[in-house]
């Protein structure tokens, strides 16, 4: 009886009758639609993954579904409108943090993923901070396939030598002095590029100036956006916009092509996340160390703004035996180690580095001794604190400092009114603005302070309408 059942167990085994939801054979056919923003110079760790899914699942047809634009942007309206239009894909990119909880889990558009971390054990190989923040309710709703750092410096060392200037600045004074130095020979010393990315340059001014007890505590809605602490970070703010390329060609620049600057030496340096040691090793061909450097963002050495990158299954995916089949795969030490070092990220799950560290470059490898010994703080354009409403209003904010520090604040004079009565920088307001305007109305404290409370009002109004 024993012998006949074991055989029985070998025949279903050999069939693929017996294992986990998703095991090869229930998947050996139909199709898989991954919705990500990585395309094109952002493609090749992606195409990297959905290759090792075709070698495991031959017979599924796999589309590469993507909308251009760095952080998303582009492909947040677009996901929003299939979401909401119940066409959803098998499984789409969204940042660990509030993008995921605040935008789609309060509006019930995500599963439950609990069941698939308890059958792979990745409760034990995922840390607690990063599972935390895609829980919600007892539940857990992605699965994270890296983890970025955001305020990272990029500059190329050679060029540096050639303008003498001996090493990165540590402090935002010697970061002031160092521009000075640069724009007098010609250099632009920060670059930007497209809107977001004068967000991500926000973010770490507010972690410079405030330091990571405040920085928390802001988004925590215990810190006023009217205090003086924070009134001091757009006034940072406001001067390192004055070193950058900002009033000249920096709408029209993505990501990349502002990077592309300090390869050609047009401009000194970059604040962005390591998807910058991606584009520079994976796209270029660049060495990390000789041919590219990198330092932490003035003040904030010790500190580590995080983010990361993470799949889900939605409710309603049309193909939900593959999508769990690709949620399976790069939540494994494989799936993450073929990923992470074209991508420029390191993994998520503790053991796989731990596995293979020889895969990293040596930038990878600093940012992953980084990672397990500096003050984690999360990422605000990066979806960690903030959720996508949020983003939209902080957007408008950022848009009003702009445009009232420039020559045409004049001609907006409702616009740079109404950044006076936000009261977040009187130094926008020195004008006429600032005796005419009563001030604090403390709107934008509530901004600051409601993204908790917008979550549940979030849910409500994401389930009926598109994101503005
Ligand atoms: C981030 C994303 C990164 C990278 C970057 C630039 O939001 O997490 O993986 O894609 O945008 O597009």
């Amino acid at each position: 009886m024993k012998k006949r059942f074991i055989f029985l167990i070998s025949i279903l085994v050999m069939q693929g009758l017996v294992g986990t939801a998703a095991s090869k054979e229930e998947v050996s056919s139909g199709k898989l639609e991954i919705f990500s923003w990585w395309a094109g110079d952002e493609g090749p760790a992606l195409e990297a993954l959905i290759k090792l899914y075709n070698q495991k699942y031959p017979d599924v047809e796999v589309t590469n579904a993507t909308v251009t634009g760095g952080a998303g942007v582009n492909f947040r309206a677009v996901l929003k409108t299939r979401m909401l239009g119940g066409n959803p894909p098998d499984s789409f990119q969204v940042h660990a943090g509030q993008e995921l909880i605040g935008t789609w889990v309060v509006a019930n558009r995500m599963q439950d993923l609990t069941w698939l971390y308890n059958e792979e054990g990745w409760f034990d190989v995922f840390p607690q901070s990063v599972i935390d923040t895609l829980s919600y309710n007892g539940g857990i709703y992605s699965v994270p396939v890296n983890i970025h750092r955001a305020g990272v410096m990029w500059y190329i060392p050679s060029h540096l030598a050639e303008w003498g200037i001996t090493s990165p600045p540590k402090t935002l004074e010697e970061f002031y002095a160092t521009c000075a130095v640069l724009q007098g020979k010609g250099i632009i010393p920060l670059v930007v590029g497209e809107a977001w990315t004068t967000i991500h340059l926000w973010d770490e001014i507010a972690l410079s100036v405030l330091g990571a007890d405040d920085y928390e505590a802001l988004w925590a809605g215990k810190l006023s956006p009217t205090s003086p602490q924070m009134i001091a970070v757009w006034d940072e703010y406001g001067k390192t916009l004055d070193c950058t390329n900002l009033r000249d060609n920096a709408t029209g620049l993505s990501w990349q092509q502002a990077t592309d600057l300090l390869v050609s030496s047009d401009a000194a340096f970059n604040v962005m996340g390591d998807w910058v040691a991606g584009y520079l090793s994976t796209t270029l061909g660049l060495e990390a160390g000789d041919d590219y450097g990198w330092a932490d963002f003035p003040n904030t050495q010790g500190d580590f703004t995080w983010l990361s990158d993470t799949f889900g299954l939605p409710v309603g995916a049309p193909n939900q035996q593959a999508a769990i089949a690709w949620l399976r795969m790069i939540g494994s030490v494989e799936g993450q180690n073929t990923f992470n070092p074209l991508k420029g990220s390191i993994p998520a799950r503790i053991d796989a580095f731990e596995q293979a560290p020889q895969l990293y470059n040596k930038y990878l490898q600093y940012t992953a001794q980084e990672w397990a010994n500096d003050r984690l703080v999360g990422s605000m354009m990066h979806g960690v604190v903030a959720n996508e409403r949020f983003m939209g209003d902080f957007n408008q904010v950022l848009d009003i400092y702009i445009q009232s520090r420039s020559s045409t604040a004049a001609a907006a004079g409702h616009t740079s009114g109404a950044i006076c009565q936000l009261a977040i920088t009187p130094s926008v307001c020195s004008g006429s603005h600032a005796l005419t305007t009563p001030r604090p109305t403390g709107q934008i404290a509530l901004s600051f302070g409601a993204i908790r409370i917008n979550i549940a009002a979030l849910s409500d109004v994401s389930a009926k309408s598109p994101a503005p």
